[in-house]
C-alpha cells in the first residue's frame, strides 16, 4: 500500500469525531486527572481525547489549569499557562531562577516531589507492564545533591540553558548542587570574565568528589582545572570518591553518577538485600567499576565490559586497589556478549545508556548460562521495553525504582530477573 492510501485507510478506521481533525493551537481549561511519565499532567478534551500538559515547577493531580494546546488527530499536547486552582501542598521554589531554568522541574512540589514521582512511575509501570506488577519506591534523602553540573558561558554570563531552548539563564548559585559546586559558580564566572580560564570554551562541567570538597572545572575539550583558594590551577588529578568503604577514582568530565553518595547507598542497599553472590559477575556497561566495587567480594571474579578506554583504565585501577580480581575489557557490549554467557552461579549486570539494550542483545541474553540478571535503566520507557524483551527467557523477581535525580522527573529503575530453566 502506498503512503497516501495507507494514511486514508488509517483515517477511515478513526472514530468520526477524530477524522480530519485539524492540527491547531487552542486554549483549554480543566482539571489535571493524573500524572503521566515525564511529569506530564493528563487532561481530557470534551470529546474524550487525551491531553498531555507540561508545566514548569510541577503539577498536582486535581489542580484546575488553563493551557495552550496543540490538537493532533487522537490527542493534544500543551503547556499550562495559568492555574485556576492550586493544590495547597504547592510550595514556593527555593531557587530564584526555577521557572526559567531547564535544570529542575519539581521545585514547587516541595517535600511532595517524591510522592508525585511515585505516581508518575506507577502510571508508567501500569501501562507498560500491566496491573499488579509489584515494585518498591526508594525516595531520595534530603541530603542528595548533584556532584556534577553542566554550565554554559556565552562570553558575558555563565548559567544553565532555559527549558527547551539554548537561551542562557545566568546563575550565581545552584541549590540543587552540592555546596562547594554552587559556591564555585561565581569563581568560574570571574575566571572566565577575567580570561584566567579559556573564555572561548562555551560548555563547562563543574564536578566534585565524595565527600564534596575540592571542585574541578572541565571545558568542552576535556581540559581540567582545580579550584584552590588563589584561583583555578591546571590539573590532571582524578576525582576521588569514598562511597561507604569503597574508594573509587575517575577522570573529571567523564561519566559518573550525578549524586554518588546517594547512588552508592541506594544501589548498594538493593544489591545486598537481594543477596547476590556467586562465581563471576559480568559488569556490562561497567564505567569505572561502581557496581563491581559495590558487590565487593560477594563474587569470586568480575568481567567488566565498557566502551570508554579511559573508564576501563580507571576501572582496572579501582578494582585492583580494592583487591578484586577482574578482567576489564574495552568493547561494545552488544558485539561482545556471546551466546550462552556465564554459568549457573554467575550474575549478568547491565547498566546501559538511556537508549537501553539492542533487541539482538536481549535475544542473545536469552541463551545465557547465568541464571541471574540485574538490569539498571535511567529511562523508564526504554527500561520497560527491555524488561518485556528479556521476559521471553527471564522472570522478573524484583523491581525497584530509585529517585536518583531529585527535583527532576527522572528516576533509575533496577530489576532482578531469573532465567527460566
Ligand atoms: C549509564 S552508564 C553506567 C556506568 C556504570 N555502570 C556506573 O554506574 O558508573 C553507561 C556506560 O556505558 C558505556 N557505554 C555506552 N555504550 C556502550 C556500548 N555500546 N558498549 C559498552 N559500553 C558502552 C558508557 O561509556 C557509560 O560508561
Amino acid at each position: 500500500m502506498n503512503r497516501k492510501a495507507e494514511s486514508s485507510s488509517r483515517k477511515a478506521k478513526l472514530p468520526p469525531a477524530y477524522r480530519n481533525s485539524p492540527t491547531r493551537t487552542e486554549a483549554w481549561s480543566g482539571p489535571i486527572e493524573r500524572l503521566a511519565w515525564g511529569g506530564m499532567g493528563v487532561g481530557r478534551s470534551e470529546d474524550g481525547r487525551l491531553l498531555l500538559l507540561e508545566a514548569p515547577l510541577a503539577l498536582f493531580p486535581g489542580e484546575v489549569v488553563e493551557a495552550k494546546v496543540l490538537w493532533k488527530a487522537r490527542h493534544g499536547e500543551g503547556r499550562v499557562t495559568r492555574w485556576l486552582t492550586r493544590d495547597p501542598r504547592r510550595a514556593a521554589a527555593a531557587c530564584p531562577v526555577a521557572e526559567a531554568c531547564g535544570g529542575c522541574e519539581l521545585w514547587e512540589a516541595g517535600s511532595h516531589g517524591s510522592e508525585l514521582k511515585r505516581q508518575m512511575v506507577a502510571d508508567l509501570l501500569r501501562r507498560q507492564l500491566g496491573e499488579g506488577v509489584p515494585w518498591t519506591w526508594h525516595p531520595a534523602p534530603a541530603s542528595a545533591r548533584r556532584h556534577r553540573i553542566q554550565l554554559h558561558w556565552d562570553g558575558a554570563a555563565l548559567g544553565y540553558f532555559q527549558r527547551h531552548s539554548h537561551a542562557l539563564v545566568p546563575v550565581r548559585a545552584c541549590p540543587a548542587a552540592a555546596d562547594p559546586l554552587s559556591e564555585a559558580i561565581p569563581r568560574l564566572q570571574e575566571a572566565l570574565a577575567g580570561r584566567a580560564l579559556p573564555a572561548r570554551a562555551s560548555r563547562w562541567e563543574l564536578s566534585t568528589g565524595t565527600p564534596a570538597q575540592t571542585v574541578w572545572a572541565t571545558d568542552e575539550r576535556g581540559r581540567t582545572w582545580q579550584l584552590e583558594p588563589d584561583g583555578w590551577h591546571r590539573s590532571t588529578e582524578p576525582i576521588p570518591h569514598q562511597l561507604g568503604r569503597t574508594p573509587l577514582l575517575h577522570e573529571p568530565g567523564a561519566f559518573f553518577q550525578v549524586s554518588p553518595p546517594w547512588a552508592a547507598e541506594a544501589f548498594g542497599g538493593l544489591l545486598s538485600s537481594w543477596n547476590l553472590k556467586g562465581g563471576t559477575v559480568y559488569d556490562l556497561y561497567g564505567g569505572v567499576g561502581l557496581f563491581s566495587l559495590l558487590l565487593d567480594d560477594r563474587f569470586q571474579h568480575r568481567v567488566l565490559v565498557e566502551s570508554g578506554e579511559a573508564a576501563v583504565a580507571w576501572a582496572r585501577r579501582n578494582l585492583e586497589a580494592a583487591g578484586l580480581p577482574s578482567e576489564c575489557l574495552v568493547a561494545d557490549v552488544a558485539a561482545w556478549v556471546p551466546e550462552g554467557l556465564g554459568a549457573a552461579g554467575d550474575l549478568i549486570l547491565l547498566d546501559p545508556p538511556r537508549a537501553g539494550l539492542e533487541p539482538a542483545l536481549c535475544d542473545r541474553l536469552g541463551t545465557a548460562g547465568a541464571r541471574t540478571l540485574v538490569l539498571v535503566g535511567c529511562d523508564g520507557a526504554a527500561f520497560c521495553r527491555d524488561l518485556k524483551r528479556l521476559g521471553a527467557a527471564w522472570d522478573l523477581d524484583q523491581l525497584a525504582v530509585v529517585d536518583l535525580f531529585p527535583l527532576t522527573s527522572h528516576v533509575e529503575c533496577v530489576a532482578l530477573m531469573t532465567r527460566r530453566p
